[in-house]
């Protein structure tokens, strides 16, 4: 689309995230998860020092929270809480392997100074199943969200929440199959029909008909899983083909080698929560 990159305004971004300092592959909630497969946390650490530094590069500001023993899926910050305009709502998570990272990040969020934290009452996996469009909270469950935490959220955070059927097994969380490329009353996104019921499907051609439809081999690489600026689209670097849609809509990819954590069944997205607002 000629002059599209006119549009495409990026703005600086505050992201919380975690050195996989002890990441590892040793118990199975999803697909991607294989225990009887190497891994090494010091790749993880490797790939994950250049997302950070990726996102100093572009502008951004991350803060970090400190690792802890045992916990080899806390680099997945994403899952840690759902931040609007101050307010925080914790995570709850699905499986018991992960219960304890709920609470160091909320006590990260009480020592950096926010006051309205809530923890939920629902299973909440946070922004692996929230969507922030700028205007409307995109909600997703079927295997780890509950439905009940689309309700909370709304409640706590005064956001109208869409609720998002997934249902496959490989695309287990919301931002696994879809992105928020531009934020704002006309929202821009990327998305993944076949990871979301028919009629989360019509919803979604409802409220974004201009979103880019990705491909299957988009979604297989977790290229779903981007985190953009609203110009600036850091991607899993096997995501060619969605990166060629995006230089055609304006925006700019910049790749980055998540392999290792792919392990996990996690890219750039599931390791940086973004406090919005
Ligand atoms: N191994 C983690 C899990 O299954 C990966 C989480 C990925 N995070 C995300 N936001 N999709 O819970």
């Amino acid at each position: 689309m000629t002059g599209a990159s006119e549009l495409r305004v990026p703005t600086p971004r505050r992201y919380v995230m975690c050195e996989p300092k002890y990441f590892t592959v040793e118990y199975s909630i999803n697909p991607w998860m294989d225990p009887s497969q190497p891994v090494s946390a010091e790749l993880a650490v490797k790939q994950w020092t250049e997302l950070v530094d990726t996102y100093r590069r572009l502008g951004h500001r991350v803060e970090t929270i400190r690792p802890v023993p045992g916990l080899p899926d806390m680099v997945f910050a994403a899952n840690s809480g759902t931040v609007v305009d101050g307010r925080v709502l914790g995570a709850r998570y699905r499986a018991s392997q992960r219960t304890a990272e709920a609470d160091h990040y909320r006590r990260w969020f009480l020592d950096h100074g926010y006051r309205d934290v809530v923890m939920p009452t629902a299973i909440n996996e946070a922004e692996g199943d929230f969507a922030w469009t700028g205007g409307l909270l995109l909600a997703g469950t079927g295997f780890r969200t509950d439905p009940a935490a689309h309700a909370e959220a709304q409640e706590v955070l005064g956001v109208p929440v869409v609720s998002l059927q997934l249902v496959d097994p490989r695309y287990y969380h919301l931002d696994t199959a879809l992105f928020v490329l531009q934020q704002g009353p006309s929202a821009h996104l990327a998305y993944y029909p076949e990871a979301f019921s028919p009629g989360s499907q019509r919803v979604l051609a409802r409220l974004f008909p201009d979103a880019i439809i990705a491909s299957a081999a988009d979604a297989g690489c977790l290229g779903l899983n981007g985190v953009s600026d609203g110009k600036n689209v850091v991607l899993p670097m096997e995501a060619t083909h969605l990166a060629e849609r995006l230089i055609n809509q304006g925006y700019e990819p910049t790749f980055v080698d998540i392999a290792e954590l792919r392990k996990s069944g996690g890219g750039p997205k599931c390791c940086t929560l973004e406090i919005h607002g």
